[in-house]
C-alpha cells in the first residue's frame, strides 16, 4: 500500500500582507539586483558599465522583471567595489558619465522598468572631500565623521577608545596623526563612518537623496542601515566568548547596531521621498526579526527579508522553511507594507552553491510565488555558481583583510564574477579576455544563451515561474502554508484562481493528499494541471493528475499546479 502523507496539523492562512488590486509598483514587483561591475561591459575594458546595463534591458523585460537596483555607480577608489564613495553626486568613470546615467533612466522608464539606486549612508570613502576636510578640522566638516581622542591609560599611553570591531575584522578605530584622533569605521579603514549626531550630515545626506530623485530615480536600496548610528558613550561592548579580538563576533553589538536614533533618521529620509511621487525605499538590514520589522513602521517601504539566506540552508527541513515563511507573514498582519523574499546577493555565496541545484530551484520558486516582492541577484536566474578566485586575483576587502590563509572563507568575490551571457569570449560579458574578476570556467555550458534553448534549464524554470506572477492569485491572493509530513512543504495562493506548490525536500518519493486545500474538498477527481515540475531539472508542463488524494512528489522536487 502506498503511504499517504496526511496533513500536518499546522496550517496557516494569511489573508493580508499581500498586494491589493490598486497596489503601488513596489508592492508586488519582481526586483533584480544588478552588480554593475559584473553585468555587461560595453567598452571592452573588462568591467561592466551603464551602457552595458542599458544594452541588456530586454533580458529583464523577458524575465518579467519590473524594477532593477544598481549596486553603487558613484565615484569610488573601489576599495569595497564602490561601497566606498568619494562623491555621492557623481558617476564613476568606469561606469560611464552622468549623460549615460540619464540615458539609462530614460531607457528604463521607456521600457516601463523602475530604477533603484544604492544609497550608502553609513560611510563615505576616506578620499571623499568631506573626510579630507574633516581630517584637517576644516568647518563645517570637522564633526562630519566619528572622531575620538582615544583612551588614556594610567601610564599616559593613548589607545583605542574601546573594543569595537569592524565588520571586516580588526579594530573599528584607526588613528590619524593629522587630526591626533581615532576615526570610526564599521567596515574597511577606507570607509569612515559618517556622524549622524551632526545635523549638517543629516541635511547633506537628505540632499543626496533629493539630487538623485531629481534625476528621476524611482527609489533606493539603503545600505547597511543597522550600522548607521552608535551609542555616543563609546563604551566597550560585552564579550561573546569568542577569543579572537579581531573577529567581528568577538563582541555583542549592543552599541554599534540597531540604535534607536537610526530609525529616526530613516523617518527623515522617508519624508524626503514623500516630497516626490511614488518613490520607494528598501533597507538592507541584518538584524533580529523585531528590529528588522520595525523599519516598516519607521519610514521604510520594506526591509529586506533575508530569511532564505540566513535561516535556511542545504540541510534545512521543510519545517524550517515553513517557519521562515510564517514568521515573516505573521508580521505582515500588523504592518503596512509588502512581504519580500531575498535568496541571494553580492555578499553571499551563490544560491546554487549554498543550497545545491534542486533546493536552489525550490527556493527560487518560493521567492517568486510567495506574496509580495521577489528579489533576484543577477545570475541567479541562470543558476550561476561560485567561482574559485586565487589570492592574487582577490579584490574584496573582506577577503584581503583575512589574508592568504583565510581569504577563501571570507571573500565575497566568488559570487561577484561576470554574468555568463553566452559561450563566446569572457562569456559574452566583455570583448576583453581579461575581466576585473575572472569568468567562471563553467560558462561554456552554463550561460543564458544555452539555457534559453533548453526546456529544462534553470532559466526556463525562472522565466516560466516568473510569468505566473501576472496571475491574480500570485499578485494578490491569500497564502496558505502547510507541512505534508516531515519533508514536504505545501503552499497555495488563492484568489479567483489558485496556484498550489508542493516541495519535497527529502530524498525519497512522497505521496501527498491535497484534497483539504482544494475546493470542492474531498473529491478525488479534480483536475490539476502540473504547470512546472523540477525533477533533476526536467519539467513536465501539461501533465494532469486526477487523484488529488494521492499525488506523487518525487525526491528533491518542486511541483507547481494550477
Ligand atoms: C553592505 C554591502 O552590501 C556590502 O557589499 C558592503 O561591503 C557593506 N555594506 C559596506 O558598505
Amino acid at each position: 500500500m502506498r503511504r499517504i502523507i496526511t496533513l500536518c496539523t499546522i496550517l496557516l492562512l494569511f489573508s493580508i500582507g499581500h498586494s491589493k488590486p490598486n497596489a503601488k509598483w513596489w508592492q508586488s514587483m519582481s526586483l533584480y539586483q544588478i552588480y554593475p561591475k559584473s553585468f555587461k561591459d560595453s567598452n571592452g575594458d573588462g568591467t561592466g558599465d551603464l551602457n552595458g546595463v542599458k544594452s541588456q534591458l530586454n533580458h529583464l523585460i523577458r524575465s518579467h522583471i519590473k524594477a532593477f537596483w544598481l549596486s553603487p555607480i558613484y565615484p569610488s577608489p573601489m576599495v569595497d567595489s564602490g561601497y566606498d564613495i568619494s562623491d555621492f553626486l557623481g558617476i564613476d568613470e568606469t561606469f560611464g558619465t552622468m549623460e549615460d546615467f540619464e540615458a539609462l533612466v530614460k531607457a528604463a522608464h521607456d521600457a516601463s522598468l523602475k530604477i533603484i539606486l544604492d544609497f550608502v549612508p553609513n560611510h563615505s570613502s576616506d578620499q571623499h572631500e568631506w573626510f579630507q576636510k574633516s581630517l584637517k578640522s576644516i568647518e563645517p566638516y570637522t564633526d562630519y565623521y566619528v572622531w575620538h581622542k582615544g583612551k588614556v591609560l594610567p601610564n599616559g599611553t593613548v589607545t583605542k577608545p574601546n573594543n569595537w570591531v569592524s565588520v571586516f575584522g580588526k579594530s573599528a578605530w584607526t588613528w590619524r596623526e593629522e587630526r591626533q584622533a581615532y576615526y570610526l569605521h564599521q567596515f574597511a579603514e577606507a570607509q569612515p563612518d559618517l556622524n549622524y549626531e551632526n545635523e549638517n550630515v543629516v541635511r547633506a545626506m537628505k540632499d543626496v537623496l533629493r539630487f538623485w530623485l531629481d534625476k528621476k530615480v524611482d527609489g533606493f536600496r539603503v545600505d547597511a542601515i543597522q550600522h548607521l548610528c552608535e551609542d555616543v558613550r563609546f563604551l566597550d561592548e560585552p564579550l561573546t566568548g569568542n577569543s579572537n579580538p579581531d573577529d567581528y563576533g568577538y563582541t555583542d553589538k549592543i552599541y554599534t547596531k540597531d540604535q534607536l536614533h537610526t530609525y529616526e533618521i530613516v523617518q527623515g529620509w522617508r519624508q524626503v521621498l514623500d516630497e516626490y511621487q511614488d518613490k520607494a525605499m528598501m533597507m538592507e538590514v541584518y538584524a533580529n526579526l523585531t528590529m528588522t520589522i520595525k523599519y516598516y513602521v519607521y519610514g521604510a517601504h520594506f526591509p529586506f527579508n533575508f530569511g532564505l539566506i540566513s535561516d535556511t540552508n542545504r540541510d534545512s527541513k521543510a519545517a524550517d522553511f515553513k517557519r521562515v515563511i510564517d514568521s515573516w507573514m505573521l508580521n505582515m498582519l500588523v504592518v503596512d507594507g509588502p512581504a519580500n523574499w531575498v535568496a541571494g546577493n553580492h555578499d553571499r555565496s551563490r544560491l546554487v552553491t549554498r543550497y545545491g541545484l534542486e533546493r536552489a530551484q525550490a527556493v527560487t520558486v518560493l521567492t517568486l510565488l510567495l506574496p509580495g516582492v521577489a528579489v533576484t541577484y543577477n545570475g541567479e536566474e541562470i543558476g550561476m555558481e561560485d567561482t574559485w578566485i586565487s589570492w592574487e586575483d582577490t579584490k574584496d576587502p573582506q577577503g584581503c583583510i583575512a589574508g592568504k590563509e583565510g581569504y577563501e572563507k571570507a571573500s565575497r568575490d566568488p559570487a561577484r564574477t561576470p554574468f555568463q551571457w553566452d559561450n563566446t569570449i569572457s562569456a559574452g560579458f566583455s570583448t576583453n579576455p581579461n575581466t576585473w574578476l575572472p569568468v567562471n570556467k563553467n560558462y561554456v555550458t552554463l550561460n543564458l544563451a544555452a539555457q534559453k534553448e533548453v526546456r529544462n534549464s534553470y532559466y526556463s524554470l525562472y522565466k516560466a515561474v516568473s510569468a505566473l506572477r501576472a496571475l491574480p492569485a500570485v499578485r494578490e491572493g491569500t497564502l496558505t502554508t502547510s507541512l505534508l509530513g516531515d519533508d514536504v512543504l505545501f503552499f497555495a495562493r488563492f484568489h479567483e484562481d489558485s496556484v498550489y506548490v508542493t516541495i519535497n525536500f527529502g530524498n525519497k518519493e512522497e505521496t501527498v493528499d491535497l484534497s483539504p486545500f482544494i475546493q470542492p474538498y474531498n473529491q478525488s477527481d479534480i483536475r490539476l494541471t502540473v504547470y512546472y515540475a523540477t525533477i533533476n531539472a526536467h519539467h513536465l508542463i501539461g501533465t494532469v493528475f486526477k487523484d488529488i488524494r494521492a499525488l506523487k512528489i518525487p525526491a528533491s522536487t518542486t511541483v507547481i499546479y494550477i
